[in-house]
């Protein structure tokens, strides 16, 4: 049996593989692929309405906020946000703690003036930093809730009279909190909600079309609210796999539920991080990331063979991002409780082997 810690595209429940794959020969017995489906039929129709409601359902949004399904990754949400929501000389408040939130201070360079407010950089973003000011006339604050590569995580989200943007690709549906406090959430599904290829956004449609810039069509999320995700052809398969994953999430009893096991999930880990005498954390204990874990071994000379051995053992997808090095498990929501305690018995044959 593999063991898939991948950061992602990543671990879907097995439940979810089997329709999908179903689903690619005979989609719900019309004799029709889901990849053959026009997307303005109403079967298709039936899976984005129900992909939706299931997202406003788990994160219990209001109705001031709507949902989307968007094409271009969470990559393209760090030029589409300040381009809807800045003009050339407002300023946008963000917080840098990792690679994905630089990039994101990168493109909102093009559309305003992005200010950045705190900054892990110094301590290569080992911590959340923790005293700062965000100014009260930037038009928003931007944070990265969970920081992918680093392994870092905000466990309080900040509250500021700011609108507050999240990127939110790691750890969407992992824990619960307020989603109604946001004006904007975007989210890669390839993590915890499914295939690549589609983005999800939750948008407070009041912060919208408040600026002078044009947006070009494609680019307006008034444009996409309006047509309901379906403005151009929207990614059909990707959307499908996030409604069958969103399913699966609802039964298992929804945020509440999974926050409980991903809890259960990264203390195991972790604990076995600090008792075991090879390995240590790499991030600051109240700033750990419960969807990445990252850690080195005290000897490096033992990295190469703990990766082999754990690769022997059916592990697969620990390798440590080339910035952070070490290693990385990924513990997202699909991620079995079995395959984490899995991973930590090898942590310790490892160690047996080499005391
Ligand atoms: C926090 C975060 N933001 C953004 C991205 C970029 O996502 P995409 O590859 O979908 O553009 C990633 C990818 O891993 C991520 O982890």
């Amino acid at each position: 049996m593999v063991h898939n810690f991948n950061a992602g595209p990543s671990i879907l429940p097995k439940e979810v593989f089997e329709q999908a794959a179903a689903a690619v020969l005979n989609y719900n017995n019309t004799g029709l692929s889901i990849l053959e489906l026009g997307h303005r039929t109403s079967t298709f129709q039936a899976v984005m309405d129900e992909a939706r409601a299931l997202l406003k359902e788990l994160m219990q949004l209001d109705d001031d906020h709507e949902v989307l399904f968007l094409h271009g990754g969470a990559s393209t949400q760090f030029m589409q946000v300040p381009m809807n929501l800045l003009d050339e000389k407002d300023i946008a408040a963000y917080s840098d703690t990792g690679v994905w939130s630089s990039k994101a201070i990168k493109e909102a360079k093009l559309f305003g003036k992005p200010e950045v407010v705190c900054s892990g950089k110094e301590n290569n973003y080992t911590s959340i930093p923790k005293d700062f000011a965000v100014p009260n006339d930037a038009k928003y604050f931007h944070i990265t809730t969970n920081n992918t590569i680093y392994g870092s995580q905000w466990q309080k989200i900040p509250v500021t009279s700011n609108v507050m943007i999240a990127d939110m690709s790691s750890d969407i549906l992992s824990r619960s909190m307020d989603f109604n406090s946001f004006g904007l959430i975007y989210a890669g599904a390839q993590k915890n909600i499914g295939a690549a290829g589609v983005n999800i956004v939750v948008v407070n449609k009041n912060i919208l079309g408040k600026i002078k810039r044009n947006i070009p069509t494609i680019m307006d999320y008034r444009n996409h609210i309006k047509e309901g995700s379906m403005l151009n052809t929207p990614p059909v398969f990707a959307v499908y796999v996030c409604m069958l994953t969103l399913r699966w999430l609802k039964a298992l009893g929804g945020v509440t539920a999974i926050e409980k096991i991903n809890n259960e999930k990264a203390n195991l880990l972790y604990n076995e991080i600090d008792a075991n005498p090879l390995f240590k954390g790499t991030i600051a204990a109240e700033d750990r990331s419960k969807m990445n874990v990252c850690f080195v071994m005290h000897n490096s000379d033992l990295e190469e063979p703990f990766l082999n051995f754990a690769k022997e053992n059916g592990i697969i997808g620990i390798k440590g991002h080339r910035l952070s090095g070490g290693f990385r498990a990924s513990l997202y929501n699909a991620m079995p409780l079995h395959s984490v305690q899995v991973l930590v018995e090898v942590m310790q044959e490892f160690a047996r082997q080499h005391q």
